[in-house]
């Protein structure tokens, strides 16, 4: 790709394969590297997910990750994986006739009719003075394959979608707009703008939603996310209870 198609807003570092864009990202932000260097790369060999996850990473989809500098507390820079799982969304309407199946997952999954087709990965420095260093936001959007994932959320891909063989160069360059926007309307309207967005587009809204925490899991109904982007469950006769994080599963899967 030459980097004139990408907005001013971003460096690319371009790459045929690395161990991990993410890796890759935090190797240059730790030597300095600018807020809006933008890793992409064909394949990963040992591309991560979240929870220490393998992310499958053969040539043909989207690898990339972003360093920001967004010079915040780390409790707001989180906040970025939503304005991430937006610009995510909003690339595929770009590519789909359909955007009404395309659904942000908390916490920071995207997913088409129920199925996975991006994971977003957040990775974060802070220093001393209780401000963010550099973050690195990894994205990986499915393509043109999928894992084959059983269990509530199987996965999916562009082309298994219907959107054909979309390049991973128009992605990322459809999504650096995506974000860079969604970034702007971050920094504009707080996160009150992003999470009244993300709440349209949310999945399980109102449904039955399953939490695994590291030793104990709840139940209760989804009812939105609170201003720090905290899960909100509501189960028959209890309080209402916050997540910070965990795994969600919900009944249906449409
Ligand atoms: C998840 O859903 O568990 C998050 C997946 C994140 C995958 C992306 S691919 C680009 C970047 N590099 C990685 O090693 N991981 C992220």
């Amino acid at each position: 790709m030459t980097t004139s198609r990408l907005s001013d807003k971003f460096r690319l570092v371009e790459m045929v394969a690395v161990d991990s864009t993410n890796e890759e990202a935090k190797r240059l932000a730790c030597s300095g590297a600018a807020d809006g260097t933008l890793v992409w790369a064909q394949r990963q060999t040992a591309g991560r997910g979240r929870r220490g996850r393998v992310w499958t990473s053969e040539p043909g989809n989207l690898y990339a990750s972003f360093v920001l500098r967004p010079n915040c507390a780390p409790f707001q820079a989180a906040q970025l994986t939503f304005v991430a799982a937006l610009a995510v969304r909003d690339m595929l309407t770009i590519f789909l006739n359909n955007s009404d199946t395309i659904a942000c997952k908390w916490p920071n999954d995207v997913l088409i009719g129920g199925r996975k087709i991006s994971g977003i990965l957040l990775e974060s420095s802070t220093a001393g003075s209780g401000i963010v260093d550099w973050l690195v936001l990894g994205i990986g959007v499915n393509l043109r394959h999928h894992p084959d994932i059983a269990g509530r959320h199987p996965a999916t891909d562009l082309s298994a979608e219907g959107a054909g063989a979309v390049a991973s160069s128009s992605a990322l360059e459809t999504l650096a707009i995506a974000f860079a926007e969604r970034r702007g309307e971050w920094l504009h309207g707080g996160f009150e703008a992003v999470r009244n967005a993300w709440l349209k587009h949310a999945y399980g809204l109102g449904q039955t939603a399953h939490i695994k925490l590291e030793n104990a899991s709840h139940s209760g109904l989804f009812i939105g996310i609170d201003e720090s982007g905290a899960l909100r469950l509501k189960a028959d006769g209890c309080a209402e209870q916050l997540f910070a994080a965990g795994e969600v599963t919900f009944e249906r899967s449409d």
